[in-house]
C-alpha cells in the first residue's frame, strides 16, 4: 500500500524524475540508487540514458514493485536491483559509481554521516552525489525543506563531499536536492 502511494502520488513522480534531470547522466555513467522504492528513478535514469543502474533497498515489498517496473531494463542487464540495506551492500554493489543517490531515504539510515562516507570511497574521483528531501510530515513547510537542506549539507561535507549545490522544487513542501561531489577531477555534469 505504502509503495503504491510511493508511485502514484503525483508530487512523488515528479520529485524523482526532478531528481534525475539534475544529474544529466551519460551512457558510460554507472548509477547506484539507495532506497528505490517503487523505482521511479531507477525507471528515469534508463530513458534518461543512463549507461548502467544499480540500486538498493532493504524492502523485499519494494524490490518487487521496483523490478515489475523496470522489468524490461533488467532483462536487457541496464539494471540490477538488490534487496539490501545501505549499510551492507552487497560486494556485486561495490561499484567505483559515477553517481550516487538518494530521493528521501536518507533519513533513515543508521549513522547517515557513515554511510555517505563510504558511498563516497564508492564513486570515482570527481564522482557526483544527489541526496534529495521533501519532508512528508504534517505541516512541514518551505522553512522545514530549508533546515533539511542544512542538515544535509552538514552531513555531506562532514564526509568530504565538495563542490555543494542546493536546488529547489517549488512544490508544497518543496524539495530540496543537495548535489555534490567526491574530490577530485570534476568529472561531472549537472544541469
Ligand atoms: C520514503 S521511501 C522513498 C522511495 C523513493 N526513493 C521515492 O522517493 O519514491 C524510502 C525508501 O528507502 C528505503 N530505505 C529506508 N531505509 C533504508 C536502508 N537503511 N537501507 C536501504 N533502503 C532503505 C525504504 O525501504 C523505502 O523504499
Amino acid at each position: 500500500m505504502t509503495g503504491w502511494v510511493f508511485a502514484h502520488r503525483p508530487s512523488n513522480r515528479r520529485r524523482n524524475r526532478w531528481v534525475v534531470s539534475l544529474l544529466d547522466v551519460r551512457p558510460t555513467d554507472r548509477v547506484l540508487e539507495v532506497g528505490f522504492g517503487p523505482g521511479i528513478a531507477v525507471a528515469a535514469l534508463v530513458r534518461a540514458g543512463a549507461g548502467r543502474v544499480y540500486g538498493v533497498d532493504h524492502s523485499a515489498v519494494m524490490l518487487r514493485q521496483a523490478s515489475k517496473r523496470n522489468a524490461a531494463a533488467i532483462r536487457e542487464g541496464r539494471v540490477v536491483l538488490a534487496d539490501a540495506p545501505v549499510d551492507r551492500l552487497p560486494p556485486a554493489l561495490d561499484g567505483p559509481f559515477d553517481v550516487v543517490l538518494a530521493v528521501n531515504s536518507l533519513a533513515f539510515w543508521p549513522a547517515p554521516a557513515e554511510r555517505l562516507a563510504e558511498l563516497r570511497r564508492r564513486l570515482v574521483p570527481g564522482g557526483r552525489i544527489a541526496i534529495a528531501r521533501q519532508p512528508r510530515r504534517p505541516g512541514a513547510t518551505a522553512a522545514t525543506s530549508q533546515d533539511a537542506a542544512h542538515e544535509i549539507e552538514k552531513l555531506l561535507r562532514s564526509a568530504g563531499f565538495t563542490r555543494l549545490d542546493t536546488r529547489v522544487l517549488p512544490l508544497r513542501p518543496p524539495v530540496i536536492c543537495v548535489l555534490a561531489a567526491a574530490p577530485g577531477p570534476a568529472g561531472g555534469h549537472m544541469r
